[in-house]
């Protein structure tokens, strides 16, 4: 039995009777007392709130969902899975290790023998071991929850079938180790919070050291479709397409560094990737801090030549005042 205390309510639950009742910011009490409290999203899997980023870690719509239709399918590791022996995984931004969990179920449904690497990078374990205390990816195999719950605590696990390290500490940091490990994942996660709460882990730089650790044929997945981080993945190198919306929200983002097997962007979005809402974050000492980032992007916009982003929206958001229908990118 669950107990939630939400701004506006305080309900009991039980683990097959989940409400999609989610608060964007709980009480100052629960993340007092518990600052990683379950709150249950749409699809009945669980989710933290960061008093730090004053964000949910998932989409009110589903934490499984959203691992499940921004990560693992984008991805393409269903495809992948019986085609390779071994799969390496890079998970910048681990949280509750929904996006692992759920790479891991679907690799081994298709192939239960192939051997999985997975990199994990976080700046802090306490979501994961609070994932598994509260039981919030109970809903995968066991063997995997398993694994996980070992990674959590002693932040390596080593068995012939899978083998996982968990770099703690800044990303901008820990990834330059995965990049001198000559790493080369076929799939890497980019979760962190949102650009406009978490830039630094969304700038040029950190994306380029990021791309160094994508393989030939690999893929690069994230949540975000904004067309500041589009434009940094562009400028690391990468080819960029959208991926699926998931709920009601907009779409992903895919990147590698062959484009050939990727749908072009529609006009609409390439038009956005010309506004000044493309002009990336920017990191160029690998230390700066959030808010510098955002006022120097602020700056930048300010002075770019690129068209308002509120022009790009008017032309293709606005209703038509003859017929209030709204106009929709092909
Ligand atoms: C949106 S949540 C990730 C959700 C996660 N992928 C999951 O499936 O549960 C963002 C994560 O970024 C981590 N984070 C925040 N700043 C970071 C940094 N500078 N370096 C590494 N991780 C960071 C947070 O601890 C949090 O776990």
């Amino acid at each position: 039995m669950i107990t939630v205390h939400c701004t506006h309510f305080c309900i009991v639950l039980t683990p097959l009777l989940r409400p999609c009742m989610i608060s964007p910011r709980p009480s100052t009490l629960l993340t007092m007392t518990d600052p990683f409290s379950p709150q249950w999203t749409c699809d009945g899997s669980a989710t933290f709130f960061s008093a730090e980023f004053d964000e949910l870690f998932h989409s009110e719509f589903g934490a499984a969902q959203e691992a499940e239709g921004k990560f693992v399918v984008p991805c393409e590791l269903r495809r992948l899975a019986p085609t390779q022996d071994r799969i390496r995984l890079l998970d910048i931004c681990y949280g509750l290790g929904y996006n692992s969990a759920a790479a891991l179920a679907a690799i081994w449904a298709v192939n239960p023998a192939c051997v999985v690497e997975l990199v994990a990078l976080d700046v802090e374990a306490r979501p994961a071991q609070a994932a598994i205390a509260h039981h919030a990816l109970a809903h995968y195999p066991a063997a995997i929850v398993a694994h996980l719950a070992t990674l959590s605590t002693a932040h390596r696990v080593t068995t012939p079938q899978f083998t996982a390290q968990f770099h703690l500490g800044d990303a901008r940091q820990t990834v330059q180790t995965v990049v001198r490990s000559h790493y080369q994942a076929d799939a890497i996660f980019l979760d962190p919070f949102s650009p406009p709460k978490c830039p630094q882990l969304w700038t040029v730089e950190f994306l380029t050291q990021v791309a160094q650790c994508l393989a030939p044929t690999g893929i690069l997945a994230t949540y975000s479709c904004a067309a500041a981080v589009r434009a940094a993945l562009q400028q690391a190198g990468l080819q960029i397409a959208s991926s699926a919306s998931v709920g009601r929200k907009a779409p992903g983002t895919i990147a590698r560094w062959d484009g050939t097997n990727l749908p072009p962007l529609t006009p609409r979005e390439q038009e956005h990737l010309a506004t000044r809402a493309a002009v990336p974050y920017r990191d160029r000492t690998g230390t700066t801090p959030a808010a510098t980032i955002l006022a120097h992007r602020q700056q930048e916009q300010a002075h770019s030549p690129l068209e308002p982003s509120s022009q790009w929206k008017r032309r293709w958001f606005a209703p038509p005042a003859s017929t209030g229908l709204t106009q929709i990118s092909g």
